[in-house]
């Protein structure tokens, strides 16, 4: 059976989404018995050298030519950004076309009006490769794990943060160097900030929060932090203390309320996510049958993604060949249990103040205002910090609230104090 695909956007995810098909589209045949093409894409850069040979004829830059082409089936939607890819996807749906997409930003701020749209034309929509690139983690969630309850999630969701962390961790190399390879390696966004300032993660976290607990949430209220504060001194004294630094989304049901947060933090070298390195992506979930588990694999770039694009569009075509291709009406929101914002973690805490000020001092002030002390440690000072002193804390679980209150307290009992880092830990 032969099943047309359009193609909306061909950049570096486009492009490896079409290479993944070329490559194994022969393989694809002799499992299926599927031939699928993409056979329009919508892509201004017509020129653009993409390593292999795409016919000029299937360039478009009008959707239209593509929403209106009855031989079309699938659309794969690979621009970016909540528009105009919304709207294009929609407009697909609308029109009877199964729609396949990587877009995290469009799908965690329409996830219930792109499926119910979906549902509505009964049509598929799939966004496998929106969280954790190649990992196939929505089809282990929504399918092979939905059997249970999940009580946990904690995830290293994006590739250039975790290669720039590991980058700095094993070679010491500097922040603004690796993020330029990042970008070369094809993983970052074409605006790194949504990477590095962790709202990439909030996205795709937001997509987790609604398949996993069945909770909406918008990406900008989830409590987040990137990765632009953390300095070389701050991995190093992590790694000193047995810990690697990660940038997390974490996610946890206590009874009825649900806490989740994106933040950098501290992790155990022996939890297994302290072993996911460079741009490879973890999922670690606790579900109440299955237990502890964690997918990995490659998180970012343009071959892994257009794996998890092309199993989506494999799925639809086969459910099309069944002649299943529909959706059952989504999963509504889950109104019974309630989002918290963020829980109550141990923190690691760097602060210095002028050299007159004791650890005895500053650990008297952090307990005065609520904070218990887990452990600390006078760090040596510096050249460039003569006149100070540089403390190190950790703290025992405390909520972000409480700590926010508690160390505007410190800054106003201490003169000197300057908090230079504050970092959760699993
Ligand atoms: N910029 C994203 C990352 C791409 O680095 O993980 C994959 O979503």
């Amino acid at each position: 059976m032969k099943i047309n695909v359009g193609l909306l956007g061909m950049g570096n995810i486009g492009t490896g989404s079409y290479q993944t098909l070329e490559m194994n589209r022969k393989t694809i045949f002799e499992r299926t018995g599927l031939d699928i093409e993409i056979t329009r894409i919508l892509e201004r850069d017509v020129d653009r050298d993409r390593g292999f040979f795409v016919p000029k004829e299937k360039f478009t830059q009008n959707p239209d030519d593509i929403f209106s082409d009855e031989n079309i089936d699938i659309v794969i939607e690979l621009i970016g950004g909540i528009e105009p890819a919304t709207t294009f996807m929609m407009e697909a749906l609308k029109n009877g076309k199964h729609v396949v997409t990587a877009n995290k930003a469009a799908v965690a701020a329409n996830y219930d009006m792109l499926l119910e749209t979906a549902y509505e034309n009964k049509v598929m929509f799939r966004y496998e490769a929106s969280v954790g690139g190649g990992i196939p983690v929505i089809n282990a969630l929504t399918k092979a794990l939905s059997a249970n309850e999940f009580e946990e999630i904690h995830g290293i969701v994006n590739g250039t943060t975790n290669y720039i962390l590991s980058q700095m961790t094993d070679f010491g190399l500097d922040y603004a160097d690796v993020l330029k390879v990042a970008q070369e390696k094809g993983f970052a966004e074409a605006d790194p900030t949504a990477d590095v300032e962790g709202i990439d993660v909030a996205n795709k976290l937001a997509i987790l929060m609604a398949i996993c607990f069945g909770i909406r949430l918008a990406p900008m209220d989830i409590p987040r932090a990137g990765i632009t504060a953390i300095s070389k001194e701050d991995i190093d004294i992590a790694a000193s203390m047995g810990y690697k630094i990660k940038l997390l989304c974490s996610a946890k049901k206590t009874g009825n309320d649900v806490e989740c947060h994106v933040k950098p933090t501290f992790v155990p070298f022996g939890h297994p996510i302290a072993a996911v390195n460079n741009e490879f992506n973890a999922i670690f979930a606790k579900g109440n049958a299955v237990d502890d588990l964690m997918l990995y694999g490659k998180g970012a770039g343009p071959l892994p993604t257009g794996s998890a694009v092309m199993g989506d569009v494999i799925e639809i075509a086969t459910a099309i060949s069944k002649e299943v291709a529909f959706d059952l009406p989504p999963v509504k929101e889950n109104k019974e249990l309630k989002y918290i914002g963020e829980g109550a973690d141990e923190r690691y805490i760097k602060l210095s103040v002028n050299e007159d000020v004791t650890l005895g001092d500053v650990a008297a002030c952090l307990a005065n205002n609520g904070l218990d002390i887990k452990s600390c440690r006078q760090l040596c000072a510096s050249d460039d910090k003569k006149g100070r002193a540089g403390y190190v804390f950790i703290i025992n679980a405390v909520s972000g609230k409480a700590l926010e209150t508690a160390l505007e307290k410190i800054c106003k009992d201490i003169d000197s104090v300057k908090v230079s880092s504050v970092i959760n830990i699993l």
